[in-house]
């Protein structure tokens, strides 16, 4: 896709810690951002983020995704598996919740999906941070690298970004881009993540691709080396603010 080509993106896991960083980079560089929760009472939040819409579902338990896809050209997917929810036997919305959307994107005919996975799904030789989240969240690594699977097999332009460890630090753009079994290890901000996940639709070498991304520490000689754009190359890179929300939501 071209940069000024992204019209409508819709942005699963809005509320979440990347979710919002998403929101806050698209949300003065494509003419719609909407947002998907499943709680009504996060609208506020997505909207001072930059989202202009919020669309209300539970994706493992959804009434209208037709609904939330209507119009869409890109879908970023940042959801994850809450605590409580890793902790118990499923389903994950990383799993059946993520592949569910996938069904309804294709339905819809959006255009690109971009999925934000983790180090360590798949196959690949693991580094010893990929092997420690399969410890830990086993299940959850399997339910993405499902979800991986479906989306290399469907028919949209996808990406597939697995971050090491996630801070809430500073975007940077300063971080290594790898192809699966790089061994990677280490942490990167959700900015920075944001960044590739909003990048990914409109970026040359990124289509049908998937990466390993870290920040710290650097690994130069593994590095894929890419042009990210980001769409609505003429826009501004400024936050939204709102102040006063009108509550004309969707749902
Ligand atoms: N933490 C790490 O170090 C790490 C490392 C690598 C990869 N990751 C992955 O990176 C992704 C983003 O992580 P994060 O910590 O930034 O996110 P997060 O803050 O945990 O947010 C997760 C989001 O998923 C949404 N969600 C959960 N269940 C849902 C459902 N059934 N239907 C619809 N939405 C649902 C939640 O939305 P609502 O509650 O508003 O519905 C929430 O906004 C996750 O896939 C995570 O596994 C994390």
């Amino acid at each position: 896709m071209d940069t000024d080509d992204v019209d409508t993106v819709l942005v699963a896991g809005a509320s979440g810690a990347t979710g919002l960083e998403v929101l806050r980079l698209l949300g003065s560089r494509v003419p719609t951002v909407r947002g998907l929760t499943r709680s009504p009472g996060k609208r506020r939040l997505l909207r001072r983020a930059g989202a202009d819409e919020v669309a209300v579902d539970d994706l493992l338990d959804p009434t209208d995704l037709a609904g939330a896809l209507d119009g869409v050209d890109v879908v970023v997917s940042a959801v994850g598996s809450g605590v409580g929810e890793v902790l118990g036997s499923g389903p994950y919305v990383d799993g059946e919740g993520a592949r569910a959307l996938l069904d309804a994107a294709v339905t819809a005919g959006v255009e690109a999906f971009v999925m934000e996975s983790a180090i360590g799904v798949g196959d690949d030789p693991a580094s010893p941070l990929a092997t420690a989240f399969d410890l830990f969240i086993g299940p959850i690594q399997e339910a993405k690298a499902e979800t991986e699977a479906a989306l290399r097999s469907s028919p949209l332009r996808h990406t597939v970004l697995r971050p090491g460890v996630l801070t809430n630090g500073p975007r940077t753009d300063d971080v290594t881009v790898a192809e699966p079994g790089a061994k990677l290890y280490g942490a990167v901000s959700r900015a920075d993540v944001a960044r590739l996940l909003v990048a990914a639709p409109v970026t040359e070498g990124a289509a049908d691709a998937t990466f390993e991304v870290v920040g710290r520490p650097a690994f130069p000689g593994r590095a894929t080396v890419l042009d990210w754009q980001l769409p609505g190359a003429g826009r501004t890179d400024s936050t939204v603010e709102v102040d006063v929300l009108d509550d004309v939501d969707e749902e």
